[in-house]
This record gives structure tokens, C-alpha cells and sequence, in this order.
């Protein structure tokens, strides 16, 4: 498999799809979103497929969508944030291109997800202390998985943009 697609790994909240979306755009790739994917292949909502079928079920889903997207070419893939808990899934995002973690502070993340409903993990009372206790056990993760760390904190979409693609020396 050529390594020449760019993996956008992270939180929920962190923007990778809208930076995924911008850099596919810019770098003229097609962009893929593996839950948008999902929900396309299955024709459930995530928010459905975790109620109706539960997590672990839409964590199946998620593995098949990675393996196949993986096959493909010259694509941006934004990834769900629980994706490379996975260790297979990390294995295989990483042999079809450069892992890049959008890394954020928890007030960066929470002050985008605040008013978000969309995200079943985190439909919990103390929506600041979910991200907190989740991020405590993702970070790690997501670091390891990482060929290439970007600190989106307090920067626009552009910006990071700009800086993904200076660092993979893309310009
Ligand atoms: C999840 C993140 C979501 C989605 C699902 C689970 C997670 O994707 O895959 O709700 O475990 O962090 P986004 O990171 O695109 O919100």
C-alpha cells in the first residue's frame, strides 16, 4: 500500500473534519469522513447505531469502514475520535499515510462541544468532566498513534491548514 494519504486523528471536537474538508480541497484529494462513511454505508445515524445497537457494535462498523478506506489513494481521511483505540485500526491507518493529531486543550474542546448534541459519549450531565476523564485515558493514544502533532488551540481552520501542509512540506 503507498503511504500518500494524510489520517486526521484526535478528539471529538478538535476539527478534523473541517480541517480534512479545507486541506482536501487546497491539496485538490478527496476527503473522507469514516463516520459520515458509516452512516452512508449502514443508513443509521451514529447517534441511532449507538442507542439502537450500542457502541460496540458501531466500533465494528468503524473497523470495516478504516479497512476499506485505507485502500484507497490520495485521500484525506478524517477518522472518529475513538477510532485508533484500536491498536489494528492505528496499524492500518498508519500503512496508508501520515497519522496527524490534532491536539487541543480540554477548554479549547469543550467550548466547541458545549452546545453539541451530536456526540453520544458525551451526552452526560457534566459534559466538562466526560472530555476531562475521556481525554485522561485518550492522550496517550493519541500521541503514540501520531506521525506528526499539530496544536489547533486557539487557531482557525486556515491556520492549521496552512501549518499541516508546511510540515508535510506540501506547499
Ligand atoms: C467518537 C467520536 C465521534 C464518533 C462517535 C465516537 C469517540 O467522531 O465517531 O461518536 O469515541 O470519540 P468525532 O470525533 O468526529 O466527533
Amino acid at each position: 500500500m503507498d503511504k500518500n494519504n494524510i489520517v486526521l486523528i484526535g478528539f471529538m471536537g478538535s476539527g478534523k473534519s473541517s480541517v480534512g474538508h479545507n486541506l482536501a480541497y487546497i491539496l485538490e484529494k478527496k476527503f473522507i469522513d469514516t463516520d459520515t462513511f458509516i452512516e452512508k454505508a449502514t443508513g443509521v445515524s451514529i447517534p441511532d447505531m449507538f442507542m439502537n445497537q450500542g457502541e460496540g457494535y458501531f466500533r465494528a462498523r468503524e473497523k470495516e469502514a478504516i479497512a476499506e478506506v485505507a485502500q484507497k489513494q490520495k485521500v484525506i481521511i478524517a477518522t472518529g475520535g475513538g477510532a485508533v483505540l484500536d491498536k489494528e485500526n492505528v496499524k492500518v491507518l498508519g500503512s496508508t499515510g501520515c497519522i496527524v493529531y490534532l491536539k487541543a486543550t480540554i477548554d479549547h474542546l469543550y467550548n466547541n462541544l458545549k452546545l453539541d448534541q451530536s456526540r453520544p459519549l458525551l451526552q452526560e450531565d457534566n459534559m466538562l468532566e466526560t472530555i476531562k476523564n475521556l481525554m485522561d485515558h485518550r492522550e496517550q493514544i493519541y500521541e503514540d498513534a501520531a506521525d506528526m502533532v499539530v496544536d489547533v488551540s486557539g487557531k482557525k481552520i486556515p491556520e492549521i491548514v496552512r501549518e499541516i501542509k508546511e510540515k508535510l512540506r506540501m506547499n
